[in-house]
């Protein structure tokens, strides 16, 4: 009877140990190599795989089940994985740039063969629809695109120099290790942004990605890393490091990190920025958005009105470019929210992995407190919430963070109120009802945030003055196009307290190199600049 006892305790513990995945999880992991049996996966790549860190655990938001348990970077670890990519990058900086750029050409068809798997992983883990996970994806492959492109179009430029017999040339060279931390909203597309610009520029590149979406990062490390070894380059050209706050600390402040690239909250930003700066590095800062569309009366409804609720409700709200602010013209407000409230009731809420589901999870259960406070802050400050405004507590969404869309008509459009103010990261739209463009753009521009912003017009002047120097102060600046969803081409990024950073396209690449001015005298004379007199 003992010996009965002692094995049926010690097939509890076993149970208790062991990861009992759902079918949905285990096809969605074996698809991208993610072993689905109970085990501790390793969290830390820089050439090999390790991590005998803090265990931490990937939990979907859609069912509360824990998909796998990850061991995080060690102090040690952390150091070991800097040392190798700054050996890397010695080597790397050496690589012609064309040839880099075939390297990327290699993980750009390895990610498209795996778009889809990568995909719903990203709806897996992340929470946001089977659609936008490929199309997150789709993100990354297209950068690798134009980063393959740039290896041949990196140019400096020649400047005439004042001096008879001088030449000056501005010559773009690698940088160095290039720190990625991304934010759990766009676990793979932020990193492909960073890593495609970075390699093509000749650097090594650390990922420290979000701690709740580490199997997005491991899964995308295998692929790299893959092309990466079959080409004989060393695996650090593109590290990972797992972790928390401490692993994210001590990337910042590591002064062998010679750009640090950080999406995520303004507070956390404010002091990433302040670290790196006081010792002199590199910052790119993508923090709060707070976006505003303005609809004029003259708006093509059909186009507006859809705009809105993708940029609302898309991605559950958790977008950096998601619509927050709503400002309507008084002519056509009631129309308008009359058609969105349709939209938000009709909303097909469930698993994200799902073909039919539009709305999945908020990504944590901390973000639905975060929901709840904001709705309640509405409330209390006597806004009509005329959408949503709680969770969805039914079986099977009580076992995830599922929130109601919500739309809210606060009693004052004051700008000064937090409501307007703060980045609310979750499915909440504050609508107000202006009288003129003027003071649609005053509103626009009155937050600390400046990430996206649109207009829904049919009015050239309309669109003159939203575009020109009175008008919107964002950085991504849209007419007839909701707020999220921008292309990789143009380079990605907001002002003010967003941190005027530029990611993705346009010259975004200038920014992840070293400039060097040379000016070469090729003459027998060596003339002073500004004719200066320094004959002894
Ligand atoms: C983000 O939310 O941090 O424009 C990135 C968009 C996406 C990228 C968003 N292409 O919404």
């Amino acid at each position: 009877m003992v010996v009965g006892r002692r094995v049926v305790a010690r097939h509890s513990a076993w149970l208790a140990r062991t990861r009992r995945l759902s079918s949905r999880a285990s096809s969605v992991l074996s698809s991208v190599d993610i072993p689905t049996a109970d085990q501790e996966l390793s969290g830390v790549y820089d050439g090999s795989w390790k991590g005998s860190g803090d265990v931490l655990k990937s939990i979907c938001p859609t069912t509360g089940e824990v998909l796998a348990r990850v061991k995080s970077a060690t102090p040690e670890e952390l150091r070991d994985a800097l040392a190798k990519s700054r050996d890397a990058y010695r080597y790397f900086r050496t690589v012609p740039a064309p040839r880099r750029g075939e390297i990327l050409r290699q993980i750009r068809y390895a990610l498209s063969n795996k778009r889809d798997e990568l995909g719903a992983l990203v709806s897996l883990e992340m929470g946001k629809i089977r659609t936008e996970g490929i199309g997150e994806v789709q993100e990354f492959v297209d950068i690798c695109d134009y980063g393959v492109g740039l290896s041949r179009m990196m140019n400096g430029r020649v400047v005439s120099s004042e001096r008879p017999g001088h030449s000056i040339v501005e010559v773009p060279n690698p940088l160095g290790v290039v720190a990625v931390l991304s934010a759990f909203n766009f676990p793979v597309a932020v990193y492909g942004w960073n890593l495609a610009l970075s390699l093509a520029a000749g650097n090594a590149t650390l990922w420290k990605p979000s701690p709740s979406t580490p199997l997005c990062s491991i899964a995308v490390t295998k692929i790299v890393s893959r092309v990466l070894e079959e080409n004989g380059i060393p695996g650090a050209v593109a590290s990972l490091v797992i972790g928390g706050k401490d692993v994210g600390e001590a990337v910042v402040e590591d002064k062998g990190i010679d750009m640090v690239s950080f999406t995520g909250s303004e507070a956390v930003g404010r002091a990433v920025g302040k670290v790196v700066q006081s010792r002199f590095g590199k910052v790119l800062l993508e923090l709060g958005g707070n976006n505003a569309a303005v609809i004029m009366p003259d708006a093509d409804m059909s186009l507006a009105v859809p705009a809105v609720f993708f940029g609302a409700v898309g991605t559950a709200g958790q977008r950096c470019t998601s619509t927050r602010r709503l400002y309507l013209h008084r002519d056509i407000a009631s129309e308008f929210l009359a058609k969105l409230e349709k939209l938000y009731r009709s909303v097909r809420v469930g698993d994200p992995l799902a073909k039919e589901t539009l709305l999945g999870p908020l990504h944590t259960q901390n973000a639905i407190s975060i929901y709840h406070d904001a709705v309640g802050y509405l409330r209390d400050a006597g806004a009509e919430i005329i959408a949503g405004g709680e969770r969805y507590d039914a079986p099977p969404l009580d076992q995830g963070n599922f929130v109601k869309p919500t739309i809210a008509l606060p009693k004052s459009a004051d700008p000064k109120d937090r409501i307007w103010r703060t980045e609310t990261f979750a499915p909440v739209l504050c609508a107000a009802v202006f009288e003129d463009v003027e003071q649609a753009i005053e509103w626009n521009n009155a937050v600390p945030q400046g990430l996206s912003s649109t207009l829904f017009t049919r009015d050239l002047r309309t669109v003159g003055k939203w575009i020109g120097p009175e008008g919107s102060d964002a950085g991504i600046v849209n007419v007839n196009v909701g707020t999220s969803g921008a292309e990789i081409g143009a380079a990605f990024g907001g002002n003010k307290s967003t941190g005027w950073g530029r990611e993705s396209g346009g010259d975004a690449w200038k920014q992840y190199v070293r400039w060097s001015a040379c000016t070469i005298n090729f003459s027998d004379k060596a003339p002073l600049a500004q004719g200066v007199d320094f004959s002894a």
